[in-house]
């Protein structure tokens, strides 16, 4: 099993699709351990976004990201990481293929609305910004075995 950290954008929040997106993790089988509502600060933004902190896009990403509530969430599932990258879709809401996340409901770059963990070091990394351990609720869902069988690891 892996963990990622997925983030509902300030763009999401505002156009009421935090519901819409939700429902494709929970429809796909996968696991929220956690969710929360609040704002980013420029300084979890620069630590979040280190590795963009000195592009020229940067100070409009972060006056998005802080910009409005996000909502935080911790999801869980085999190959969880690359299953959600593939669900919410290419950066650019204009080149995200249609039937992801993005590709459906997004039209910008920047307003791409989810954010989702890149790797496993950066969901561990990512995970550990925006969660206290005693934050995320483990728990064995009672339908896995309408899921998958029982040798899918
Ligand atoms: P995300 O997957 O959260 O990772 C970095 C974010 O920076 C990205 O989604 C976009 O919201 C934003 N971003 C990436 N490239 C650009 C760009 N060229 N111009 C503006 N924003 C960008």
């Amino acid at each position: 099993m892996e963990r990622t950290l997925v983030l509902l954008k300030p763009d999401c929040v505002q156009r009421r699709l935090m519901g819409a997106v939700i429902r494709r993790f929970e429809e796909k089988g996968l696991n929220i351990l956690a969710m929360k509502m609040m704002h980013v600060t420029p300084d979890l933004a620069r630590e979040h976004y280190a590795e963009h902190v000195d592009k020229p896009f940067y100070p409009g990403l972060e006056a998005f990201i802080t910009g409005a509530p996000v909502v935080a969430m911790v999801v869980e599932g085999l190959e969880v990481i690359g299953v959600i990258r593939e669900m919410v879709g290419a950066t650019s809401g204009l080149k995200a293929a249609a039937g992801t996340i993005r590709g459906d409901l997004s039209s910008s770059r920047q307003m791409n609305l989810v954010h989702a963990s890149d790797g496993a070091e950066a969901a561990q990394r990512e995970i550990g910004l925006y969660f206290r351990p005693e934050e995320i609720c483990s728990y064995e869902p009672t339908l896995i075995p309408w899921l998958k069988a029982g040798d899918e690891a």
